[in-house]
């Protein structure tokens, strides 16, 4: 599992995946997304694998963007399958079926604060800053930012800071819901690797079927999310990890799932 722009290490089932372009801010080529794609399609089969973070490499940069001396070369046509390529690959974060924490470690933006959005749960540093600068280029977000800052942070502010340009420090970014905990710098790797030990600990039949039922949010109706709801529910009524975790607080002891 080598990938040129990214590094990948596992333990203790969570996986953390670091963008490694260091010397460009960690700017998202077509390697980098490439890699993406590829890790996890990796990852997916990875049974003993529970969680994922991603971050970036050094202290500056979660993602500085797409790599913008690819984006001076895009015409309409290459533009439509840049963006219909990126979008995908955000998909397929979205839809993962194991949590993926993003872990903000510094500019996170462009082709940046799309990745973050499509993570499940996002987590910054003191140093973080969020923003879709992509107007200062004459574009748009082309990864998703449209939508999925919309949804999160409402219309009205993804309007202001699409138009704008304006970077979201991180506090601003914890008070608008666009991230869910700041930490110093030096304490943002751990907090984040215990959050997804945490996580880890649950039974990871119900944490999919969880994930399944909110990500239901943004494409059903809540009457139908509710039915989602109640048959996902009744799935986990028939696992070994229900028995496990409703016996042992009956008996007082700490459960040990064992994700059947
Ligand atoms: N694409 C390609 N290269 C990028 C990049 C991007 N999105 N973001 C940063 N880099 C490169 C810079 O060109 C520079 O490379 P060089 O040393 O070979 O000249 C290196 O990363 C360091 O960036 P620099 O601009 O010198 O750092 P800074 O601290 O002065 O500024 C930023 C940091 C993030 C404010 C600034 O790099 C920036 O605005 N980047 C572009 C952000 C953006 O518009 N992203 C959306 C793209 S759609």
């Amino acid at each position: 599992m080598n990938y040129k722009t990214l590094l990948l290490e596992i333990k203790d089932h969570v996986a953390v995946i670091t963008v490694n372009r260091p010397d460009k801010l960690n700017a998202l080529n077509a390697q980098t997304i490439n890699d993406l794609n590829s890790v996890f399609d990796t990852l997916k089969n990875e049974n003993e694998i529970y969680v994922i973070i991603i971050t970036g490499s050094g202290e500056k940069a979660f993602v500085a963007g797409a790599d913008i001396s690819e984006l001076n070369k895009l015409n309409v046509v290459s533009a439509k399958e840049f963006s219909e390529r990126g979008q995908s690959i955000f998909n397929k974060i979205e839809q993962f079926d194991k949590p993926i924490i993003a872990a903000v470690n510094g500019f996170a933006l462009g082709g940046g604060c799309e990745l973050a959005l499509a993570c499940h749960i996002r987590v910054a540093s003191e140093t973080a800053k969020f923003g879709q600068p992509e107007l200062n280029l004459g574009i748009i977000p082309g990864y998703g930012g449209t939508q999925r800052l919309a949804r999160l942070i409402n219309s009205g502010r993804a309007t202001e800071y699409i138009l704008t340009a304006d970077m979201i420090d991180a506090n601003e970014a914890l008070r608008i819901g666009l991230v869910n905990k700041v930490y110093p710098i030096n304490e943002l790797m751990d907090s984040a690797k215990s959050m997804a030990t945490k996580i880890a600990g649950k039974g990871q039949q119900a944490i999919r079927l969880a994930m399944k039922s909110i990500r239901a949010v943004n494409e059903i109706s809540l009457k139908e999310g509710q039915k989602l709801e109640a048959s996902l529910f009744a799935l986990c009524c028939g696992t070994e990890d229900f028995k496990e975790g409703t016996s042992a607080f009956l008996g007082k002891r700490k459960p040990l799932f064992k994700n059947k």
